[in-house]
């Protein structure tokens, strides 16, 4: 008896694993890869999948206007930004301001430009500005998800 509700419960474990596998997707598997790098005390723990799952609904309702994460819009593509040199996505036509301006974008960079663009980098035609630090994190945690190597497969 005992055994075969064990046998019961392992069936559907192993079916809502699996089902949970079969979800796939890109997005999902670079977030399981970033969970196991975070488990393996490979990156730095500080953005959540929470976090990040909150930062793609925010960009969203917030980024899509302009920008999407594979194809040029008003504003460059998106995937792979995080670590990447402003104003270096080769097909974009940037403002002078941006392509002048000589950092990489992580999370201290990303910070002052959506906080506010023109006075990051005088000039820019990004004409946004998210005021609330919690919704810059979340976004900055989810552009990072879709920039850790996630661009190579
Ligand atoms: C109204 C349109 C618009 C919205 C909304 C907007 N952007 Fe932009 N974004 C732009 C434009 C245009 C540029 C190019 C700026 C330039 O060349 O001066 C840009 C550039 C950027 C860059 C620089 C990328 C690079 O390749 O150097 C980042 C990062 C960025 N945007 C992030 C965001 C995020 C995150 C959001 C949402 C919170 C957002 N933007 C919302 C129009 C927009």
């Amino acid at each position: 008896m005992f055994l075969r509700i064990g046998a019961v419960v392992f069936a559907s474990t192993s079916m809502l694993l699996s089902a949970f596998a079969s979800q796939g997707g890109e997005p999902d598997a670079c977030r399981l890869r970033l969970e196991t790098a975070f488990e393996g005390g490979e990156a730095s723990p500080v953005f959540s999948l929470d976090l990040i799952a909150q930062g793609e609904a925010l960009y969203d309702r917030h980024c899509t206007a302009c920008h999407s994460l594979d194809r040029n819009r008003v504003g460059p593509k998106h995937r792979g930004v995080y670590g990447r040199s402003a104003g270096t996505v080769s097909d974009f036509r940037y403002s002078k301001a941006l392509r002048a301006l000589d950092i990489v974008w992580n999370e201290d960079t990303l910070d002052a430009w959506l906080k506010n663009p023109p006075a990051f980098a005088p000039g820019t035609s990004m004409g946004f500005r998210l005021n609330d630090p919690e919704k810059r994190r979340a976004i900055i945690a989810y552009l990072k998800s879709q920039s850790d190597g996630c661009d190579e497969s």
